[in-house]
C-alpha cells in the first residue's frame, strides 16, 4: 500500500499543486489500500496506449487504432443501479432514483474499501468546458480509477491534465471509479452489487461495479450530465443531453445553430456529425459543436448560449458506414487514435466490423464476435446472431471530426436560435412540427415519448416518457427542473425557435418512411426560414407542419417523395389518445408549472376543435 509520503511525491512529480486536491487523493488511497497513485495528463496517452497494448487489454485495429472489450454483462448504462443522493428529500424527483445520501454513501464506500490493494490508482484531473469558459468553476473535476481503458477514454472525451485543476482551489468535483470483480457483481439479479451513485449536493460521484464509458467515464455523464444540472439548478444554467450544430447558409451567410435532445442512441451523433459540409447541393456549411451534452446559459447580455463541455465522441457503432456518415467514418481513420469497443474484431488482420457497416465479411477467418468468442466456431442456427453489441461504440476526438467548427473550443460558445427535441417514434409524430411559445416548448420537451434504446440495459424498444432526453440523467424534482427551463430561456432576449422532429415513423412493412442521416437537413433549413418568416407552414394543434413545396425536395429518392404526406400530417385520434397518455405522465411530477399544464390544456382543446 501506498503511504502518504509516496502520494505526496507521485503528486508533485506530475505537478499537481491544489492542496484540496492533493487531500481528497490521500484520502482514497487509503480508503481504496491502492499499491500505486498515478497523475495522468494527455501528455501520457501514447504511453498508456502501449502500456494497454502489452497488457492485451487493448488489440490493435489499424495504424494508431485500438480494440477494447467490456464484459459481456457490462456493455451498457444501468438505469436501475443509477442513484441521485442529497440530503434533502425535496430533491427526489420521479425518474432520478433519489436516496439519502448517509443511506447510500456508505453502501458504495464499502464496496470501495480496498478494492484497489495491489493495484494503480490513476489521478484523472479534467475539466467539462473549454478552457476559460465562464461555467469553468463547475466544470472542473478529479476522477480516480483503477483502470487504464477509463484513463485512455477519458483522455479522449474531456479536457485531461493538472493546468485544468491547480487554480480550482476546492471547485472540483471529487468522483471515484472502482471497478469491482465484474464476473462476480451479480447483474441484473436481486443482489446486484453496481452501485452508480451521484451524491448532488456534496459534488461528490461514486461509482462501483462497471467498466463500461456510459457508466464510468464520470467525467462525461455522471458530472458533464447528472452534476452538472444539479449545479445549473443551483446557479441560473442550463445542463442537457443535446447535440450542438450550426447551419449556414451561404447564400445569404446567415448562421443558425441547433441545439437538441433525442434519447440516447437515437440520432443525436448522426445528426452533428453527418450534415457534412458539401450537403444540399453545396448550399449550406453544417458545423458541428457537440453530439451529446450541452451547457447551456444567458450571457451579460442577455443572449442564450451553449457550449459542448466534452472533447470527443463516443459514437454508436451500429448502421455507421460510408453512406449514412461518412463524417464519423472520416473521424476513426488510421491514426486517428479511435478505440473501438464491443464490435466484431478480426484478431489475425486488427480489421473491425459491426452490423450496418458494410457487407458482412465472407472469410471467417480470424473473426470474433463482442463476447470474443470465435464467429467460426459458431454453430449453424447461431450464425445470424449480431457479431457486434448493438450498443458497440467507437470513441474518437472532436480534432478528427472533419465538420467541427473552427471556434467549437471558443469558451463564450455560441448562440442558440432553436431547440429540437425527438426520438424513435413509430407512428403519430411527423417530419417537422415548430413551436413557437418557451412554454409550449418546454411542455413538448417534457412530454418527449420514443422507444427505449440499446444504450441501457434490458429496455430496447419499450416505448417511455423520456423528458427533454434526460430521464437517466435528472438529478432533481422534475416540476423544479421544467419551472428551471422557464427561468432561464425566459431571460433571454433571443427566443429560440422549439421543434419536435421525428426521423423513425414507419409504414406498415416497418421500413422507415424518411430516409433520415444526411436527409434530416431539409427539415432543419425548413425551420431556419420559419424562423426568420421566410416560410409559414400549415398550423396544427401541435405545431407548424411544414407545406410540401416549402421544403427542400430536390434529390430525395421516389420513395421518401411517396411517403412524404404521411410524414407531414396529424392522425387526430391517435394524438388524442396521447394527450391521456401525456396527462397521466404529467401529474406523477410535483410542483409541475401552471404554465405547463396550460399548454397541455391548450393542445387538448384545439385538437378537440379540429
Ligand atoms: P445518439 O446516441 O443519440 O448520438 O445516436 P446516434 O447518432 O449514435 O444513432 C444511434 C443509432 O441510430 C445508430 O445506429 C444510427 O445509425 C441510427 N440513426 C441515427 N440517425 C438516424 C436516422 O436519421 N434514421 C435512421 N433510420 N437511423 C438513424
Ligand atoms: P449517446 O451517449 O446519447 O450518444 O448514446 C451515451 C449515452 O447517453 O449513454
Ligand atoms: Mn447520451
Ligand atoms: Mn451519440
Amino acid at each position: 500500500m501506498t503511504t502518504t509520503a509516496d502520494v505526496d511525491q507521485a503528486l508533485e512529480a506530475a505537478g499537481l499543486t491544489n492542496e484540496s486536491v492533493a487531500q481528497f487523493v490521500r484520502q482514497w488511497a487509503e480508503h481504496t489500500g491502492a499499491e500505486r497513485i498515478e497523475v495522468v495528463s494527455a501528455a501520457d496517452d501514447a504511453r498508456l496506449v502501449q502500456e494497454a497494448l502489452e497488457a492485451g487489454e487493448l488489440k490493435p485495429a489499424g495504424e494508431g487504432m485500438y480494440y477494447s472489450r467490456s464484459f459481456s454483462k457490462d456493455t451498457a448504462r444501468s438505469e436501475e443501479r443509477t442513484i441521485v443522493a442529497t440530503s434533502d428529500e425535496a430533491d427526489r424527483g420521479q425518474y432520478n432514483n433519489w436516496k439519502p445520501a448517509s443511506e447510500v454513501r456508505p453502501v458504495v464506500e464499502g464496496h470501495m474499501k480496498d478494492a484497489l490493494a495491489g493495484k494503480t490508482m490513476y489521478v484523472i484531473p479534467y475539466l467539462m468546458a473549454p478552457k476559460g469558459s465562464a461555467l469553468a468553476k463547475f466544470a472542473a473535476g478529479v476522477e480516480l480509477t483503477d483502470n487504464r481503458n477509463v484513463v485512455m477514454q477519458m483522455i479522449r472525451m474531456a479536457r485531461v491534465g493538472v493546468e485544468y485543476i491547480n487554480d480550482m482551489g476546492d471547485d472540483f468535483v471529487r468522483a471515484v471509479h472502482v471497478t469491482g470483480d465484474l464476473e462476480n457483481l451479480k447483474q441484473g439479479t436481486p443482489d446486484d452489487m453496481r452501485n452508480f451513485v451521484t451524491v448532488a449536493d456534496e459534488r461528490t460521484i461514486l461509482h462501483f461495479g462497471s467498466s463500461y464509458g456510459g457508466n464510468a467515464l464520470l467525467g462525461k455523464i455522471a458530472h458533464g450530465l447528472r452534476q452538472g444540472s444539479y449545479d445549473g439548478w443551483k446557479n441560473g444554467f442550463l445542463v442537457e443531453q443535446f447535440m450542438l450544430l450550426g447551419i449556414t447558409d451561404k447564400q445569404t451567410g446567415k448562421k443558425y445553430n441547433i441545439a437538441g435532445g433525442f434519447p440516447s442512441a437515437s440520432g443525436k451523433t448522426n445528426l452533428a456529425m453527418t450534415l457534412a459540409p458539401d450537403a444540399l447541393g453545396d448550399r449550406y456549411y453544417v458545423e458541428f459543436y457537440g453530439d451529446d451534452i450541452a451547457w447551456i446559459w444567458v450571457d451579460e447580455d442577455g443572449v442564450l448560449r451553449g457550449f459542448n463541455p466534452e472533447n470527443g465522441v463516443f459514437g454508436v457503432a451500429k448502421d455507421t458506414n460510408e453512406k449514412t456518415n461518412p463524417t464519423a467514418i472520416e473521424s476513426i481513420q488510421p491514426g486517428s487514435g479511435a478505440i473501438f469497443t464491443n464490435v466484431a474484431y478480426n484478431e489475425k488482420t486488427g480489421d473491425v466490423w459491426w452490423e450496418g457497416r458494410g457487407e458482412r465479411p465472407s472469410d471467417l477467418d480470424g473473426w470474433l464476435d463482442w463476447k470474443g468468442e470465435r464467429i467460426a466456431d459458431r454453430s449453424e442456427d447461431e450464425m445470424d446472431a449480431p457479431w457486434a453489441h448493438p450498443n458497440s461504440r467507437f470513441t474518437t476526438v472532436l480534432s478528427q471530426v472533419p465538420n467541427v467548427a473552427d471556434d467549437y473550443e471558443d469558451p463564450r460558445g455560441v448562440e442558440i436560435h432553436g431547440i429540437i427535441f425527438g426520438g424513435r417514434t413509430r407512428d403519430r409524430e411527423p417530419l417537422i412540427r415548430a413551436i413557437d411559445d418557451l412554454a409550449e416548448g418546454v411542455y413538448d420537451g417534457l412530454t418527449l415519448g420514443a422507444e427505449a434504446t440499446a444504450a441501457a440495459d434490458g429496455k430496447e424498444g419499450v416505448l417511455r416518457y423520456d423528458p427533454m432526453s434526460m430521464r437517466p440523467f435528472m438529478s432533481y424534482g422534475e416540476g423544479a427542473y421544467a419551472q428551471h427551463w422557464l427561468d432561464v430561456v425566459g431571460q433571454a432576449k433571443n427566443q429560440p425557435v422549439f421543434a419536435h422532429v421525428n426521423w423513425f415513423q414507419r409504414g406498415e412493412d416497418g421500413r422507415f418512411l424518411w430516409p433520415g442521416y444526411r436527409e434530416n437537413l431539409r427539415p432543419l433549413v425548413w425551420l431556419m426560414q420559419y424562423r426568420a418568416g421566410e416560410v409559414t407552414g400549415q398550423r396544427t394543434p401541435v405545431g407548424v407542419i411544414p407545406t410540401r413545396d416549402e421544403l427542400l425536395l430536390e434529390g430525395l429518392d421516389e420513395q421518401a417523395l411517396a411517403d412524404l404526406d404521411t410524414v407531414l400530417t396529424i392522425d387526430k385520434a391517435r394524438w388524442q389518445e396521447e394527450m391521456g397518455y401525456r396527462e397521466e405522465h404529467l401529474q406523477q411530477f410535483h410542483d409541475l408549472p401552471e404554465q405547463i399544464w396550460q399548454a397541455h390544456r391548450r393542445v387538448a382543446k384545439d385538437l378537440e376543435d379540429l
